[in-house]
């Protein structure tokens, strides 16, 4: 497998080689895998199109990299390691072979009921095993999965389904999350009053609540397994796949209404997914990798499945959340497995920060040695306390900066091997040219400065469209400074050239870590009854990172507050899911705008954040007067 870069000459050696020559950089380390026809071009793209096609003419499953290649070498090593959310539970040991019978298996439920290559199938299950072999399963047969989070609204997810034309779901009776159990299936069926594509439900039971299933349609994944022979589901070859062949589509939130569905393909993604997670962490054969993100999101995709298993390594999958039962549930996981990595996000750690310290201190945790961040900035005092209390001086830090889009990391430190600089992601991963712009799209040159942040060239794990509206993924990320994709995110690059994420500059929000467009949470809100606008903006929150704060024009009585913001929000847990909900709503009689109608998003988020001293010239708004009102109710 690649070589680590263990020191900060090596990463810059292979850096320059990567942009020198990056069909040769990347054709040695692809060549390191299991093909079945190599490639006959490393390279081609346009970002004008876009059109990005990375090792064109190959033929590969990216499963057998995952699972048949370690077989011989591997195949009684622990491949995935589960832990239940219910600490007495006993937790559950998949080595290698098991595994990979166990996907092969599933697999061939999937075939029996004619699920075939292109065939898209959406996921959605708790954070237990089966959720794992259903994504390898799909990816086995060729299958494109959808993987739509456990605390997605029924509306959500039959617009996921219907946007994907999904034929078949799996999913399960309920999922076990803290002191909650949530009722999956009655979601699903719900969801599916409004999907006509649907043909095949595949039921996990979890948690043993009653179920209806709708003969002819729904399955319990029991009985299907129980119906397939394993030496003959075994002997199935995985299913020829070109390297640009859709591997999954994942919804993520944008600036507008509608969630996009981001499409990543099989070789690609493969590559940049081990390259990644083998370079970031610093990656040792035998190392416990526990990932806590859930499946449902990239982070799960790329760190808890593809990279770790393309490695070989053990990855760790936890149903349950970092404070249930009590706050210690991490570090007695991480002790309980002798985790080396853990890999988490500053929202967890800031939670955990609020339950005291007590916690903690009663952990040794003598196995870690690489922690890692992701999904939101991380602040200095969230960035010393996981390296003191978690880490106890002695683990090295990686802020990991990447999106769903991007397919894995693009900007860090390499554990150990690089300099770790508080609060900052530091340096570009080979292959990967950022550069910041200024409004206009000017390159902002030299150092001690910061824009918008960009990146110049294709990485192999970059998205390659945005399903069935190619022209989506065109205006979203590579028109806003045409020959760019723009990340949506803001930068700055320090006096080392070190890069610090600052946020999205878009109109999209990063509440604990999840990815919410305010247009969608808007459009939520507005279907409340007597709501005439809204406007969503973000604001800085203790743990989550930024809160979400809805002004609310509304026409009814507004004597009962507290009832009228749980209504408002129930309204948007129904139709987005909990974790959109709004923390602060404050009603108004109008919202700041232009002469030419647009609402001034600048003026409600300083009134938000509290930075009154600073918001602006007010004269040019069509009523300037809603301001010092807006002001004066604000929450
Ligand atoms: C933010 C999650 C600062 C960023 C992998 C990005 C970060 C968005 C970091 C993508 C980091 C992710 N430091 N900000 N280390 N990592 N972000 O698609 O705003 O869920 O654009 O992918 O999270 O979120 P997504």
């Amino acid at each position: 497998m690649p070589s680590l870069m263990n020191n900060l000459e090596s990463r810059n050696l292979a850096y320059l080689q990567s942009l020198e020559n990056p069909e040769a950089f990347w054709g040695e380390i692809a060549d390191q895998f299991t093909w079945k026809r190599k490639w006959d071009k490393v390279l081609d793209w346009n970002f004008e199109t876009p059109s990005v096609r990375w090792f064109d003419g190959a033929q590969l499953n990216i499963t057998e990299n995952c699972l048949d290649r370690h077989l011989p070498d591997r195949g009684n090593d622990p491949a995935l390691i589960w832990e239940s959310n219910n600490p007495q539970e006993p937790s559950k040991t998949y080595t290698y072979r098991e595994l990979h019978e166990a996907v092969c298996i599933f697999a061939q439920a999937l075939r029996n009921e004619g699920i075939a290559k292109g065939d898209r199938v959406c996921i959605y299950m708790g954070m237990v095993p089966e959720l794992a072999i259903a994504v390898l399963a799909c990816a086995r047969i060729g299958a494109i999965h959808s993987v739509i989070f456990g605390g997605f609204s029924a509306q959500s997810v039959s617009d996921r389904v219907n946007d994907a034309q999904a034929v078949a779901i799996i999913t399960c009776d309920g999922a076990f999350r803290g002191a909650k159990d949530i009722a999956l299936k009655t979601v699903i069926d719900e969801a599916l009053t409004q999907c006509t594509s649907v043909k095949k439900v595949w039921v996990y039971q979890r948690t043993n609540t009653t179920i209806s299933l709708l003969s002819g349609r729904d399955i319990l994944w029991s009985d299907a397994i129980a119906a397939v022979d394993i030496n003959q589901a075994i002997a199935v070859p995985a299913e020829i796949m070109e390297a640009e062949d859709p591997l999954f589509i994942l919804y993520t939130s944008g600036s507008t209404g509608k969630p996009k569905g981001v499409v990543h393909t099989c070789a690609g993604y493969m590559v940049w997914t081990h390259y990644t997670f083998t370079q970031a962490f610093q990656y040792q054969p035998g190392w416990i990798h526990f990932c806590t993100a859930d499946i449902g999101w990239i982070t799960g995709h790329s760190y808890i499945l593809y990279g770790p298993l393309s490695a070989g390594a053990t990855t760790l999958m936890f149903e349950g959340t970092p404070t249930y039962p009590s706050p210690n549930r991490f570090w007695e996981v991480v002790e309980k497995h002798r985790v080396d990595i853990l890999y988490t996000a500053p929202t967890a750690i800031r939670s955990l920060i609020g339950a005291g310290d007590e916690w903690v201190e009663k952990h040794a945790m003598p196995s870690l040695k690489v922690l890692g961040t992701v999904g939101e900035p991380i602040n200095a005092e969230a960035w010393y306390w996981y390296h003191e209390k978690v880490g106890k001086g002695r683990c090295e830090i990686v802020d990991t900066w990447w999106q769903t889009e991007t397919g894995g990391v693009l900007i860090t430190n390499l554990a150990g091997a690089t300099p770790s600089k508080p609060t900052y992601a530091t340096l570009p991963l080979p292959g990967v040219e950022p550069l910041l712009v200024d409004e206009q799209g000017h390159e902002i040159f030299g150092n001690n400065v910061s824009g918008n942040l960009c990146i110049r060239r294709p990485w192999p794990g970059i998205l390659r469209t945005t399903w069935g509206d190619h022209e989506r993924c065109k205006q979203t990320y590579f028109s806003t400074y045409p020959g760019l994709y723009f990340t949506g995110d803001g930068a700055l690059r320090d006096e080392n050239g070190f890069y610090r994420i600052t946020g999205r500059v878009d109109d999209v929000l990063n509440v604990s870590g999840h990815r919410i467009g305010t247009a969608e949470v808007e459009n939520a809100i507005n279907l409340y009854p007597g709501v005439v606008e809204s406007a969503i903006v973000g604001y800085p929150h203790d743990i989550k990172g930024q809160g979400i704060y809805a002004y609310v024009i509304y026409q009814g009585d507004t004597t009962d507050r507290e009832s009228l913001a749980k209504g408002i929000n129930e309204v948007v847990s129904k139709t987005i899911g909990a974790i959109a909900k709004a923390d602060k709503i404050q009603v108004v009689s109008g919202l700041p705008k232009t002469r030419s109608g647009k609402i001034m998003r600048r003026i409600l988020r300083k009134i938000a954040e509290g930075e009154l001293a600073s918001l602006g010239d007010t004269t040019t708004l069509l009523d300037p007067a809603v301001v010092d009102e807006i002001i004066a109710g604000r929450r």
